[in-house]
């Protein structure tokens, strides 16, 4: 396999086994599951990290994508402060287009819309699409690439804004996306996009955020060096603590902005933190290890104390550390979550029955495993009163510990 952006061989430092579709939760038990080798890989050379295999993104991306942003009020906060930013610092007008790719069940469009912004959003999965759509924003059911581009401005013409919130990683083909970029921005067109930040991880041992979507986990470095092959540069960039640990980048035209100081430092801590380096990556293998054994070893043991264990959100995330650990039903009870299309149905791969948030209410555990552990104030917030006269959280990174009642 090659580097999917410079095109130079990888090799894969570890593997986290056979996986399931991450989202692909499981209506019936006899329903046979797809499973693919969920690795990860370097490039030697852009620094781009990247997964060797991903799934046909058709079978990850669908009218029954489970998926859906709406169910974080914290991520709805999120992207109308995008909105705002987008109006006040870069002084949007009415009628300049936004192009929002993969924006789910509404984004920063939704609230663009809502302030009569021109907008359009981009998302291939038609359940989240409509979704959107009901909310008023204009929606293109599709893949975004250069194709797509060329079609959208076409009909709609250049682009001032091209936003992508959580969605770059997910999309294998990068220089098509870049290239549809180019294609596609005005003059003095931004594009502003945030995803999961490879430091974060690999300091936090956040392993679960490698998944099949997530066919990229950036870093500043590897996205200048993808910039740089479409005549881009970032221009500046923000530390975000949604999805876990994010950075976001402002991109624009070569020289067409100066760039911020806060970017040049950035490379430095990049330098120095050696993503180039096998070693670097040997040391997060070592530490998803130590991780998973401290995992089950509390989980074990609470078990054989006959205590209930039950999951907090069935993340997408949860996926692979189920899968990669070996945790089933015999270990976690059921998982609870919100999300209507994941109640009632079973995770992917290792069969945890999911349950509503009001079954939750009436079978409180003796301890929940915080699985969307980026949501954590949102939760623990909402959980407050009700849940911490009763039960213990457990929270698996960067290091296992439990917070008692
Ligand atoms: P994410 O980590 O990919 O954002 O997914 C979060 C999952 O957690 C999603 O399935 C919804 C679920 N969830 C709850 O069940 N309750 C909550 O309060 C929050 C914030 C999320």
């Amino acid at each position: 396999m090659n580097c999917r952006n410079c095109k130079k061989k990888l090799k894969k430092f570890m593997t986290f086994g056979k996986m399931p579709i991450a989202n692909a939760f499981v209506k019936n038990l006899k329903q046979r599951e797809y499973f693919f080798e969920l690795a990860p890989s370097y490039c030697p050379k852009c620094s781009l990290f990247q997964l060797i295999k991903q799934p046909n993104p058709k079978k990850l991306f669908h009218k029954n994508y489970a998926f859906f942003a709406g169910t974080s009020l914290k991520m709805q906060n999120h992207f109308k402060n995008l909105a705002t930013k987008l109006i006040t610092n870069f002084k949007l007008k009415k009628d300049d287009l936004t192009v929002e790719i993969g924006n789910n069940d509404g984004g920063v469009v939704h609230y663009l819309s809502k302030r009569n912004f021109r907008n359009l959003g981009v998302d291939p999965s038609a359940n989240v699409a409509k979704s959107a759509k009901r909310k008023g924003v204009n929606i293109f059911n599709n893949f975004f690439n250069f194709q797509t581009a060329k079609l959208i401005k076409k009909k709609y013409g250049p682009v001032k804004v091209f936003v992508a919130q959580n969605t770059l990683a997910h999309i294998p083909n990068i220089d098509s996306v870049f290239k549809g970029v180019e294609t596609i921005l005005s003059k003095n067109g931004i594009m502003v996009t945030e995803d999961p930040y490879l430091p974060e991880m690999l300091r936090k041992c956040s392993y679960d955020q490698i998944y099949d979507e997530h066919v990229f986990i950036f870093s500043l470095t590897a996205i200048k060096n993808i910039c740089e092959k479409h005549g881009l540069q970032v221009f500046d960039i923000e530390k975000l603590d949604t999805a876990g640990g994010s950075l976001r980048y402002f991109i624009c035209r070569n020289g067409s902005r100066k760039i911020k100081q806060k970017v040049l430092s950035q490379f430095k801590i990049e330098k120095k933190l050696n993503l180039l380096n096998p070693k670097t990556y040997k040391k997060f293998k070592d530490s998803c290890e130590k991780s998973k054994k401290s995992l089950l070893n509390i989980l074990r043991k609470l078990k054989k104390d006959n205590k209930t264990i039950v999951g907090y959100g069935a993340t997408s995330k949860s996926t692979t550390i189920f899968n990669y650990c070996g945790i089933n039903s015999n270990l976690i009870d059921y998982i609870t979550d919100t999300t209507p299309t994941k109640i009632d149905k079973f995770t992917p791969g290792t069969h945890i029955p999911v349950k509503s948030h009001e079954h939750f209410k009436k079978n409180y555990p003796d301890y929940a495993l915080l699985l969307a552990w980026n949501h954590k104030n949102e939760i623990f917030k909402k959980e407050k009163y009700r849940y911490s006269t009763r039960g213990n959280w457990i929270i698996h990174l960067p290091k296992l510990r439990i917070i008692k009642k």
